[in-house]
């Protein structure tokens, strides 16, 4: 399907090359070799540049090359724009960059690129953006650098490079923005940065800066935001940072700064104010704050004196933290009470560890207030005692739009890439959407609800989109920083386009790129971390800067390819559809007739009917545990007090008789500590029923979702091991059944637990016993074609082709290890896990999505789990690892699990990692529970559990 898909695109593809030879424009050969150069330079482990060695780089499209659209006065095309974001490139960066003589853009952001910052960028006298943020740069910054005429932005954060800063950046006269935050630059911040005219951004935190705070900075007419947290610097505030007509936030936490607190009165936007974790001492001086103000942290300071009473009545605070210092006096309650709240207000008061002694004025806090006083000796008085609890803990977890309009979408009908658009005005509307990693480097605020609304209009007006194109979720990070991942959903057209234009595509990500979203006082700077184009944007490679030069036939043929492209997908999708539903009326209805209970099958018993009718109490509603496909689940108990599972097939599960044992006989063998066994069989009276051990847990399903049966959470070791166990029971089914078996619907309700949490696989086999077909080959003649398997669990490729592989498995298990790691569902409010913790993954959030719920973890055990239920859940099937290379990982995973972790944390010892073997097949240790099932040993060992029926 999808590739019937692609070759339309080729085909557009190459029509539209054609077009382009015709003109016989083709780039500067300076600027082609030097690219050649630029590209022996980096390490490209993904072959992300593989294009970079065909035909004209701004003609041929080479990955990541931007050229002006026409040529110049030369007669050639040049490079403008060179973005290399986020493709796991390594190397360095060569020098020949400086033959790019027209380049106005230089983006490698988000790599691994190391080496230094080569000095020869500086010749680049038409460069507005450098972007190298988020590498391994290291050495320091080149003096020359300062002489870029035209630079607008220099963003080196995130890198190693140390050093001063330059003298020479002073003369960066058009350079609005300076992020050079988190490296290892040293030395005094230079007195002379005051001298540039246009610089609003100044982040320099976490650096190794020392000597005085410059108090010339407070001559900067345009500077918003002075942030430089987490340095060394001497002396105190200076007194002029009172000055700064224009600055929207000062952050100096943790800078070893002594001294008094600067009157901030006379800033008037002032809406950020961090001077925590210093050494300021004094009282804090009356200050009229500005009524933006949202954020006031002081804490951790040697702050004497009272609380100001001009803290009171801000009307947009969030959050004023005062702990950690010797306040004295009382909590005026004029702070809250002189303020009206609406819904998406917080106010977090954090006073703890102080001297106050109460508060004065009605201790009548709202809910929307949290204060704080623990510490206090206000603490003694037992009517503060709501205000002196241990504090609960905050738990950061993902937060995101409040959006459940597309709960009740048929998730099938809307396979990834493409999801529902939870905002669109059409219900149910599946399109693909645009996905891109983002983040606020240094917002104005501290909690974000009360700006949620805001930012979306902030940035869908900013990308001229619709309000209701948008989704995000967001997270705090350290900084603090806000990290979201936003979604871009098409507008319903009406003419079955469900994806981007090509020229759309662009236009967002140019926007985003060229940081031509203007910037907002109260959201700051951003980040774009990743802009990654998948599903069908895949193969769009924006190629010109501006609306571009080729021709307008080859757009629209395109466009007409990817529209045909949605068409026939549609038109296949429905399709589809329509014959899933047609095969629901072609279930096999059987007449019930009397058997003989016959045939002796070696090791499961045969049972009569009125065992299974006493057992489970005539089929009592009591008596029923659960409900799948294949029928009615009940808990038997026989007259000895065994207790079974009894799968009853319901009408049109019936088979004929000759399947059926045919079906019992092959269970019969399977043997695996791992698979739920089969003790036993009934087919009497029009009746088909097996027999199971029962397992006293229940579903894994059950335990992950926190239920009133089960509140205690499972540990990372307790799900590591029970994937492990899942993934050995499959592996059995695919290598050591015979013939093999393909289990076709595995879930995290067919992975049952037994009295010591050992997880066995469900509901294998059934897949033969229901009437569908068999698609390894063998159709049986009544059954027509149906795809089996559970709505999030669905292998993509074999829901588009009808191909099963062991590698369908692969997938489903896939999304039940994601399950185990984040305690999701597979499809939640119409977001499907896969892609939710792709997305999570790829922009670096993977801890956001990790189960809360598990307590503490080895993080890195748990990165390379993400990483393998991620390979698993890829779409290609050849990408995914067979289910032998799941379980040597997972072993390999729980080898390198701390001892404490694996042993302690874990309530029933057993299975522990230094003893499951990867590949001995004679494992002979004591513990039961320990084998290698690769081997295939149980099916010797495999005991046949005696039940004695009556
Ligand atoms: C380059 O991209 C343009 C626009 O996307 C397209 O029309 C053209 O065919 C591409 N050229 C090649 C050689 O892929
Ligand atoms: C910056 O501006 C100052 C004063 O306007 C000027 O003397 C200096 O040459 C300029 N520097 C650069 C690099 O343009
Ligand atoms: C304070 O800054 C120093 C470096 O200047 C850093 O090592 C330390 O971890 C920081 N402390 C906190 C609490 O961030
Ligand atoms: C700051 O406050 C003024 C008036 O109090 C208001 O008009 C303005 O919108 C506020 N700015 C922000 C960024 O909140
Ligand atoms: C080329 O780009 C410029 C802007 O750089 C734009 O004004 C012009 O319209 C574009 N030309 C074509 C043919 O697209």
């Amino acid at each position: 399907m999808s590739e019937l898909r692609f070759s339309w695109f080729r085909v557009v593809w190459v029509m539209s090359l054609l077009l382009v030879v015709a003109d016989s424009q083709s780039t500067h050969p300076t600027e082609v070799t030097a690219l050649q150069v630029i590209r022996q330079s980096f390490e490209d482990p993904d072959n992300s540049l593989r294009n970079w060695n065909r035909g004209d780089p701004c003609v041929s499209n080479w990955t990541g090359v931007l050229c002006f659209n026409t040529t110049l006065d030369d007669n050639y095309l040049h490079v403008r724009e060179l973005q290399l974001l986020n493709l796991n490139l390594s190397g360095t960066l060569s020098p020949d960059l400086a033959r790019l003589s027209y380049m106005e853009i230089l983006d490698v952001m988000w790599n691994k690129i190391g080496g230094s910052i080569p000095k020869e960028i500086s010749e680049l006298a038409n460069l507005r953006l450098l972007l190298l943020n988020g590498n391994q740069l290291t050495g320091s910054l080149p003096e020359e650098l300062g002489h870029l005429p035209n630079l607008d932005r220099i963003q080196i954060d995130q890198n190693f490079i140390s050093g001063p800063i330059p003298l020479s950046f002073a003369n960066l006269n058009k350079t609005k923005h300076f992020h050079m935050n988190n490296n290892s630059l040293s030395g005094q911040i230079p007195p002379e940065l005051s001298r540039l005219p246009e610089l609003v951004h100044l982040l320099l935190d976490n650096n190794n800066l020392s000597g005085y705070l410059p108090p010339e900075l407070s001559e900067l007419p345009e500077l918003l935001i002075l942030q430089l947290d987490n340095n060394h610097f001497d002396g105190g505030i200076p007194p002029s940072y009172g000055n700064m007509v224009r600055l929207l936030k000062l952050s100096l936490r943790n800078c070893t700064l002594q001294g008094p607190i600067p009157n901030l009165s006379r800033i008037p936007k002032l809406a950020y104010i961090d001077l925590s974790n210093n050494n300021l001492n004094g009282s804090i001086p009356a200050m009229n704050l500005s009524n933006n103000i949202t954020t006031i942290d002081l804490s951790r300071n040697r702050l004497t004196g009272t609380i100001p009473p001009s803290f009171s009545g801000l009307p947009n605070l969030q959050r004023l933290s005062l702990f950690n210092n010797s306040l004295s006096g009382t909590v005026s309650s004029n702070i809250w009470e002189n303020r009206t709240f609406n819904s998406t207000e917080e106010l977090t008061l954090d006073m703890k560890n102080n001297r106050l002694s109460g508060i004065s004025g009605t201790i009548n806090v709202p809910p929307n207030v949290t204060l704080s006083l623990q510490g206090n000796p206000a603490c003694s008085n037992g009517s503060m005692a709501d205000f002196c609890g241990s504090p609960s803990a905050l738990v950061s977890h993902l937060q995101s739009t409040p959006s459940n309009s597309t709960d009740d979408c048929k998730p099938q009908s809307c396979p990834p890439p493409f999801e529902y658009a939870p905002g669109s005005p059409v219900p149910c509307f599946c399109a693909a959407p645009l996905l891109i990693g983002y983040r606020l480097k240094s917002p104005g605020f501290s909690d974000f609800p009360a700006y949620f609304y805001p930012f979306e209009v902030y940035l869908t007006s900013g990308l001229k989109i619709r309000h209701f194109q948008l989704d995000l979720t967001y997270e705090w990070e350290k900084g603090p920083r806000l990290r979201m991942y936003l979604k871009i959903f098409p507008v319903f057209a009406g003419n079955g386009t469900n994806i981007f234009n090509d020229s759309e595509v662009f236009r967002i990500r140019s926007l985003f790129t060229q940081w031509e979203i203007p910037d907002n006082e109260n959201f700051g700077p951003y980040e774009l971390i990743d802009f990654t184009l998948l599903g069908p944007y895949e193969d769009l490679i924006p190629t010109t800067t501006s609306s571009s030069g080729i021709s307008k036939g080859a757009v629209a043929g395109i466009v007409v390819g990817a529209i045909v492209g949605a068409v026939l997908l549609s038109a296949f999708v429905s399709l589809y559809i329509l014959r899933l539903n047609r095969n629901k009326y072609h279930a096999v209805s059987r007449k019930r007739h009397v058997s003989r209970a016959s045939l002796k099958i070696e090791g499961v018993k045969s049972f009569t009917y009125e065992e299974m009718k006493h057992a489970t109490n005539n089929f009592d509603a009591a008596s029923e545990v659960g409900q799948g496909g294949y029928g009615k689940v009940y808990k038997g108990v026989f007259a000895d007090g065994t207790i079974v599972a009894i799968k009853r097939a319901q009408e049109g599960s019936l088979q004929g008789e000759k399947e059926f044992l045919t079906e019992i006989e092959l269970l019969s063998r399977l043997h695996h500590r791992n698979l739920v066994s089969l003790l036993g069989f009934c087919d009497e009276e029009g009746e088909q029923m097996l027999v199971y051990e029962f397992m006293s847990n229940g579903t894994l399903r059950d335990h992950l979702s926190v239920t009133e049966k089960y509140k205690e959470s499972f540990s990372f070791a307790t799900r590591l091991r029970i994937a492990l166990a899942s993934a050995k029971g499959i592996l059995y089914l695919h290598t050591e059944a015979n013939p093999p078996i393909f289990h076709r619907d595995i879930k995290a309700t067919n992975i049952l637990l037994d009295s010591r949490l050992i997880a066995k696989v469900a509901d294998f086999g059934l897949s033969r016993l229901a009437p569908v077909a068999d698609l390894e080959g063998i159709v049986p003649g009544h059954v027509s074609t149906v795809v089996k398997g559970t709505p999030g669990y669905l292998d993509p490729e074999y829901f588009l082709t009808h191909k099963l592989t062991d590698k369908s498995d692969v997938y489903s298990l896939g999304v039940v290890f994601l399950e185990l790691l984040t305690g999701m569902h597979p499809i939640t409010h119409g977001k499907n896990i896969v892609r939710e913790v792709n997305i999570a993954y790829r922009s670096g959030m993977i801890f956001s999505v990790i189960d809360a719920k598990m307590g503490s973890y080895p993080s890195e055990c748990v990165e390379k789990f993400v990483t393998l239920a991620l390979k698993c859940c890829k779409e290609d099937t050849d990408e995914r690892p067979s289910m032998v290379e799941v379980v040597r990982e997972l072993e390999n995973i729980w080898h390198m699990m701390p001892e404490s972790d694996s042993r302690t944390n874990d309530s029933i010892d057993i299975e522990h990692g230094k003893n499951v073997s990867s590949q001995s097949s004679s494992s002979t240790t004591k513990n039961p529970y320990v084998s290698s099932d690769i081997s295939g040993s149980d099916l010797v060992s495999g005991v046949v559990p005696t039940i004695a029926p009556r």
